[in-house]
């Protein structure tokens, strides 16, 4: 995910005065919850949620930019936490002393990012952009597709963050013409394409069950190499786009596959996805508005997968692009690849 080029809505809120109380997003609560989360450490959860450290951060910076507050965590703070977790081979574990794993180092290449911090990279590590370009490359394997570390699972989760962390830093093939290509985009995209199945949508690997999670990745890894709308023409989007449209319920949630409860997040990867084949229009976007808000406390701050549930970072995220995807006044403008 990334946030759009060009003019946003504003961000910071603003922009909901006319709105009833129960459609507004308590923006400035939101803030402060997303800023609390790293002075919780006599918490179990903290503990508990150690392995999602750097994605942590990313879900709730992104969340702040979606706010329309970018600097509201130290700029400082998050680099040193970040470089902490920096392995001498280019890859970024979860927290410091975890192992390297493509999840952490996609997070991490996002973060910097969005904080300015690619010269801080070079600094602290010499040809740092190119090492860590250079990690995500060697994770692919010879059928094209991206194992998620050195023990080799494989998932297009994996293959799109490839492309997604390669992109932002610059090294996709065609990003760098005049120099040998560091991973082979056409094997990706072919395996890409194998992942589709007869209802339109992909899973995990061929023959695996569609996910919406996986049509986001499978989506978002043929949009970067740019060839999603030829690959699915007007017909495969209308496949694909029905049984997205279906995964909207009664209740106006989203689930991610058939017979699966609704779930805040979903309102991203079933929605992006929807958008990357522009057929975002195929959602009852008032009712699917009202379940997000639903979910957000509105006294502490923070969305929750479903009504009533606990909140938690990712789903504040998730929520929260989903109602900047939908629209949704206040919010800034979110790029669905
Ligand atoms: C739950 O599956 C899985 C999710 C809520 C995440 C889905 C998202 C992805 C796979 C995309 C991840 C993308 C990146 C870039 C890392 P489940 O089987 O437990 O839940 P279900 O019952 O709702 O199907
Ligand atoms: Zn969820």
């Amino acid at each position: 995910m990334s946030l759009a080029a060009g003019p946003g809505r504003g961000g910071g809120g603003g922009a909901q005065g006319q709105l009833p109380d129960e459609m507004k997003v308590v923006v400035e609560k939101h803030v402060a919850y997303i800023q609390s989360l790293d002075t919780r450490r006599e918490e179990l959860e903290y503990h508990l949620t150690e392995h999602l450290r750097i994605s942590g951060i990313y879900w709730g910076l992104t969340a702040l930019h979606l706010l329309g507050h970018p600097d509201a965590l130290p700029r400082d703070g998050v680099l040193d936490f970040l470089f902490s977790c920096l392995h001498a081979d280019g890859g970024f574990g979860a927290a410091p002393g975890h192992d390297p794993h493509m999840l952490y180092t996609v997070s991490s290449v996002q973060i910097l990012a969005m904080v300015d911090g690619f010269d801080e990279l070079e600094k602290r590590m010499k040809d740092g952009k190119l090492k860590v370009a250079k990690y995500i490359a060697g994770l692919q394997q010879p059928n094209g597709t991206f194992a998620g570390d050195e023990w080799g699972e494989t998932d297009t989760r994996f293959l799109y963050c490839a492309l997604n962390a390669l992109s932002l830093l610059g090294f996709l093939p065609s990003q760098q013409a005049d120099q040998p290509p560091l991973i082979d985009v056409p094997a990706a995209t072919a395996y890409v394409k194998a992942c589709q199945n007869f209802d339109g949508g992909f899973g995990t690997e061929p023959g695996a069950e569609s996910h919406s999670g996986q049509v986001f990745t499978c989506c978002g890894a043929l949009s970067i190499t740019g060839e999603l709308d030829s690959y699915l023409g007007e017909e495969g989007k209308d496949r694909l786009g029905a049984w997205l449209s279906e995964r909207q319920l009664p209740s106006g949630g989203l689930n991610g596959r058939p017979e699966k409860l609704v779930d805040v997040c979903y309102s991203w990867w079933v929605m992006s996805s929807m958008a990357m084949i522009g057929r975002l229009h195929w959602i009852d976007k008032a009712k699917l508005t009202a379940f997000i808000l639903q979910c957000q406390d509105p006294e502490e701050g923070g969305f929750a997968d479903r009504p009533g549930d606990m909140v938690d970072v990712f789903h504040t995220v998730f929520g929260l692009a989903g109602l900047s995807l939908l629209g949704h006044p206040g919010l800034v403008e979110v790029d669905p690849a």
